[in-house]
Parts: structure tokens; sequence; C-alpha cells
């Protein structure tokens, strides 16, 4: 009987099961993509706090980002190196957060400008962040929006409702003034808390209402 060899590069049952080790040893990440809409001050906040809470972070930053990041905090992105697992470039199309067979525990776009948003709205995926968050929601995960623009246009209100349609967490970037916020500190806090609050990361960022006289 002729000895049978197993030709290279068959998928077998054995390769197509869950990889075990891969779960274990790679704790998912959250995904952060920082756009470029005003709101660079709420990103450094949410990356702080996610250090803090000790949970893996993939981060991404359009040029938008950049320059967002550098008008408004006077930083370069790679200075958010520091608060991620990884640090990916936009153009970096093919990176391991662009595929949806590489599971991840939700994403923020912090803040998000109109022009990421109406990408999302549309399906456009022609960078990471966009490809990223499309994979988001083709899996059904989580994906929670900061955007910022005044006043609103129709065209962004129409491509908001669509992506809320979706299940996207849409977060306006207002202040609280219920709670008597007493500086722009405390209300980037209060924003940056409020997009943990959704991808369910324990903060103390803020108090909620009456949560400090009960
Ligand atoms: C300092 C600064 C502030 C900006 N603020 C906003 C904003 O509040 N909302 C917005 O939608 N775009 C804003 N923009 C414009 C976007 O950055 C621009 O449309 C960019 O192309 C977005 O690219 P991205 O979606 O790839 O990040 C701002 C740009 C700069 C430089």
């Amino acid at each position: 009987m002729p000895h049978r060899v197993r030709p290279k590069n068959v998928l077998t049952l054995e390769s197509l099961k869950p990889h075990k080790a891969r779960a274990v040893a790679e704790d998912p990440p959250y995904v952060v993509g920082v756009s470029g809409s005003s709101g660079g001050p709420i990103a450094l906040r949410v990356l702080e706090a996610m250090r803090t809470a000790g949970v893996p972070v993939a981060l991404v930053v359009s040029d938008g980002g950049r320059a967002v990041l550098k008008e408004e905090c006077g930083i370069e992105a790679e200075a958010l190196s520091r608060y991620a697992t990884a640090l990916y470039a936009d153009s970096d199309i093919g990176a391991a957060i662009a595929s949806g067979s590489r599971p991840t525990r939700g994403m923020a776009i912090v803040p998000c400008s109109s022009n990421t948003v109406a990408k999302l709205a549309l399906g456009l995926t022609d960078t990471l962040l966009t490809r990223a968050a499309h994979v988001h929601l083709k899996e059904r995960r989580r994906l929670v929006i900061v955007p910022r623009e005044s006043p609103l246009p129709t065209l962004l209100l129409r491509h908001l409702t669509t992506l809320s349609e979706l299940g996207v967490v849409v977060l306006d970037a207002a202040p609280p003034y219920y709670l008597h916020p007493q500086s722009v500190d405390d209300q980037t806090s209060y924003l940056a808390g409020k997009v943990l609050d959704h991808l369910g990361i324990p903060h103390h960022l803020y108090r909620g209402w009456k949560e400090a006289a009960p």
C-alpha cells in the first residue's frame, strides 16, 4: 500500500480549530481611534484612564487627528504610544485590527471628525481607522464615537442617525452643566468617563447625579 503524504498548505480540521493558546496569551485590546475633530484633550484623558484601568489598547491616529493633537495638546501622535499596547499608522491597512478574525473588546473614536463619521456611514474604509471601525460594525461589536461640530449640519445629522441605527453609541461632546463642572478639565473628564462607561471600563473620572450625596 503506497505511503500517503499529506500535501502542504491543505486545511485540516485540526488547523481550523480555534487557537486556544492565542486567546489565553493575548488579551483582546480595546481599539482607540483619534481623528481630526476638536477634542484632543478628551482622547488623552480616555487613554490615561485606560492605562490606569490596565487594559490593552490598540491605537490609531488619522492625519486629521495628528493635526488636532498638535494644535490642542502640543504633542505628536507618537507621544501617545506610552498609553498603547500597539500604535498603528493610519496607512497600515493590513494591521491586525483591520480584520474581523482578530478579536477586540470594542472601539472608541475620540474625537470623531465629520469626515470620519461620513466615511463610517457610507462604508468607506480607505484608512486603518475607518477599516477598523467598519470591522466593528460588521462584527456587531461595540463602537462609540464622539463627534464635535457646531452647528450640526444636516448631512452630519443624517450620517449620525444612520450610525445610531446600526448600534453605534454617539456621545456628543457637550458639557454636563447639571453636574456643575468647575473647569474645562472637569468637562473633559466627564466626556472621557462617558466613553469608558460605554466600553464597560471602570474609572473615577466623574461622579454621577447625586452620587456624592446618596
Ligand atoms: C485644529 C483643527 C480643528 C478641527 N476641528 C474640527 C471639528 O471640530 N470637527 C470636524 O468635523 N472637523 C474638524 N477639523 C477638520 C478635520 O480635521 C478635517 O476635516 C480632516 O480632514 C479630518 O480627517 P480625518 O477624518 O481623517 O481625521 C479640524 C481641523 C483642525 C486642524
